[in-house]
């Protein structure tokens, strides 16, 4: 369906068009896009990290609309996305000197900072916690849109719960359909894995989930941090066994076992997937011909950014099973293997969190 440029369909349509409607960035679709956030709408937009399942974090029923949209559980929090730092004491109740100073470093950018929540924001945003996770993104899109709007946005990564996460407009449409009224395309994301989840509500800053900034850069603005699993920190659904998750079974094989991992699956019949951070595929001779490779660079800055795009490649290959081996876990090599250990998790979350959509 086609529609003009400058006319939106109504918040609740009778008859939901099969697919949102898509509409490139630009000041006048970033007034359009606020304006329906402003009236309870929801909008997709890009972050340098994912895009966004955006909803005015000031109103009750838009929050509730994201959780519906997404299938997420109740109980899972959602990220405040603010237009800068200066807004942090109108949502959080209290501002640590820690929070301020990560704020000078990194933000605008992929840092989420858990606080206590200011009651200007209402408690299901934070799935009832009394803290709130609240970042500044660096994607103009975001930026502008926060601006326009003037209020914070609450915003998970726009995928289906428990799903691997969107890094273009596209994967938006192909995990959301019209459960979203706008999606901003601004492009394939920067970053491409989620930002990290630093908890300051606590004795301690503890990394509550690794992401786009590294454990080292947050040593060299904070000095040690505490352990994530301490007694009585919340459960962070990015952090369940389960999570990214693309349909194909995902195993974590050493390297040098891969090759024989995969003619040993192949010849059962099931359709196997490669994850492979090398450009040439010369390095696995002799796979059958029903083993495709899935290449990843082997720089962790661009292989965060394709990760997203290589296990959606694999389901869209019809795999069954993807196999990968894990980076070595120092900078944003602790982020990436994260993911793929997620993707290969035990999937009984998953079974949960459909059960909960129904
Ligand atoms: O990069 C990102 O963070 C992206 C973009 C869109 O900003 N957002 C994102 O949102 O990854 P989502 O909902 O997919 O993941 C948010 C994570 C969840 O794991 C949630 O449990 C955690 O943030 N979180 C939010 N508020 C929290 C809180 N008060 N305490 C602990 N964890 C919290
Ligand atoms: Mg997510």
């Amino acid at each position: 369906m086609t529609m003009p440029q400058d006319t939106l369909p109504p918040l609740s349509c009778p008859d939901p068009p099969p697919r949102p409607r898509v509409l490139p960035v630009a000041p006048q679709t970033i007034r359009q896009a606020a304006d329906l956030l402003a009236r309870g709408g929801l909008v997709a937009f890009p972050t340098e990290t994912d895009y966004g399942l955006g909803g005015d974090a000031t109103q009750p029923d838009a929050v509730r609309a994201i959780f519906a949209a997404k299938g997420r559980p109740a109980d899972h929090p959602l990220i405040v996305h603010l237009a800068a730092p200066d807004w942090l004491p109108q949502y959080a109740a209290h501002v640590p000197d820690a929070a301020w100073a990560l704020a000078e470093a990194f933000w605008p950018g992929p840092l989420t900072l858990v606080l206590p929540r200011h009651p200007r924001l209402c408690p299901p945003v934070s799935g009832g916690l009394s803290t709130v996770g609240l970042r500044v993104p660096a994607h103009p899109a975001a930026q502008a849109l926060l601006d326009e709007l003037g209020r914070p946005i609450a915003a998970p990564s726009a995928n289906r719960f428990g799903r691997v996460s969107p890094t273009t407009a596209q994967h938006v449409v192909d995990d959301l359909g019209a459960r979203v009224d706008l999606v901003l395309d601004g492009g394939p994301c920067g970053v491409g894995i989620e930002s990290t989840i630093v908890d300051l509500s606590g004795p301690t800053p503890a990394i509550l989930r690794p992401g786009g900034i590294t454990e080292e850069q947050l040593a060299a603005v904070l000095g040690t941090l505490g352990k994530p699993d301490a007694p009585g920190r919340p459960r962070v659904s990015g952090t369940l066994p389960s999570h990214y998750a693309p349909r194909a079974r995902v195993e974590i094989v050493p390297q040098d076992a891969l090759r024989l991992r995969a003619q040993e699956l192949a010849r059962q019949g099931v359709r196997v997937a490669i994850l492979w951070r090398e450009e040439a595929h010369q390095a696995l001779p002799g796979l059958p011909a029903n083993v495709q490779i899935v290449s990843l660079p082997t720089d962790d800055v661009a292989c965060a950014r394709m990760l997203y795009v290589a296990l959606r490649q694999i389901d869209a290959l019809g795999c069954d099973v993807a196999l990968a081996s894990l980076p070595p876990e120092v900078g944003l090599g602790v982020a990436i293997a994260d993911r793929l250990r997620r993707a290969a998790g035990p999937r009984e979350s998953e079974e949960r969190a459909a059960r909960t959509d129904r």
